[in-house]
């Protein structure tokens, strides 16, 4: 068993995360996540209403009475959706660990605290995951450019920035981007961090609340076959490569504006993909962390090959290559 401050802290069995997830961070993939022993987030901006994510607690709660979280996603939008509303809603469901990204989570953070509740902030930056401690956070999660989804703008991959930020950092640091198995968790600690977040890998999971076409393109495609859209407008997500992205990175080099590439960008499409299984019908968020992915296996199988792999190797193939 491997514990760290991150396990000990937020009282999780495993330091393994599943992060927020758009339109997969449902209640069976978080309750199996729950489960195997690993901290699973429901993604809130999922739910359509603050209302629905109470419901989606409740349901969450009825598959498992292990703890969970909720992550709140803050990005700016022309038309916000009611950020306060959806953490009243987390708060009076009674969750006690929460996953922000996307902005400074300092407004939210005196009405979780108040309200018992543990913050882990994800950020993609050392300035970033400095201010997100001093402002007080209980954990930072640091991505490296490798991640699914978000990775900022300044391309420094976790190899660098995990040990970048845990060593400015006296909070539990969950490393992300890239991890999918039992060496990627040893490495991790080895850097300097208390545990993992995955995407990606949970992505690729039978309790994936996804289309089975989807899990299969992740087994087939390998490291390079992500893109990096929306760059130009500093707003870079590495998305699956597929006729759409290409669209979006093709359009936008020739100068295009945002809204010439809005509809190819839509979430509802992402959904679609996710949904149907229509790989090409949107953009849809996938990690380079796909090329280290071969099979679909149950989220406890996943969770106990990654963390008594990265056993094994700590306990005997690194011990074993010392000449003490
Ligand atoms: C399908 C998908 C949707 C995601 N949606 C969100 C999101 O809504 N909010 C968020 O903070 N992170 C989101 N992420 C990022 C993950 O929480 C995590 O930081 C990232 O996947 C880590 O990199 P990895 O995919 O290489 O494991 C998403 C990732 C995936 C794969």
């Amino acid at each position: 068993m491997i514990r760290t401050r991150f396990t000990e802290t937020f009282g999780v069995e495993h330091p393994v995360v599943q992060g927020g997830m758009q339109w997969v961070g449902r209640a069976p993939l978080v309750a199996a996540v729950a489960e195997a022993g690993a901290l699973g987030m429901l993604t809130a901006l999922t739910q359509p209403t603050p209302e629905a994510l109470a419901e989606e607690i409740r349901r969450t709660r009825e598959l498992t009475d292990r703890p969970f979280g909720v992550n709140l996603t803050i990005l700016p939008t022309i038309t916000p959706p009611p950020y306060d509303e959806y953490r009243q809603a987390i708060i009076e469901s009674g969750v006690r660990i929460v996953e922000t990204a996307g902005s400074n989570p300092a407004p939210h953070l005196p009405a979780l605290h108040a309200a018992g509740i543990k913050v882990i902030h994800k950020c993609t930056s050392v300035r970033h995951a400095v201010k997100a401690e001093q402002v007080g956070v209980d954990a930072v999660g640091i991505d490296g450019f490798e991640c699914a989804g978000h990775p900022g703008e300044d391309d420094i991959a976790g190899l660098v920035l995990i040990p970048a930020a845990a060593r400015r950092l006296s909070v539990p640091v969950l490393a992300s981007g890239g991890f999918a198995d039992g060496r990627g968790l040893a490495a991790a600690l080895a850097l300097g961090a208390d545990g993992i977040t995955m995407g990606t890998r949970f992505l690729c999971t039978q309790e994936a609340p996804v289309h089975d076409k989807v899990k299969q393109a992740i087994v087939a495609a390998t490291e390079n076959d992500t893109e990096l859209i929306l760059r130009p407008l500093r707003n870079t997500s590495r998305v699956a490569s597929n006729r759409v992205s290409r669209e979006v990175v093709e359009r936008l080099a020739r100068g295009a504006a945002f809204e010439e590439v809005r509809e190819l960008v839509a979430g509802a499409r992402g959904r679609t993909v996710f949904e149907t299984g229509d790989l090409d019908a949107g953009v849809w968020t996938v990690g380079t962390a796909q090329g280290l992915i071969d099979d679909i296996p149950s989220v406890r199988d996943l969770v106990a090959r990654i963390t008594a792999d990265a056993e094994d190797l700590i306990l005997k193939r690194l011990p074993a290559l010392v000449d003490a």
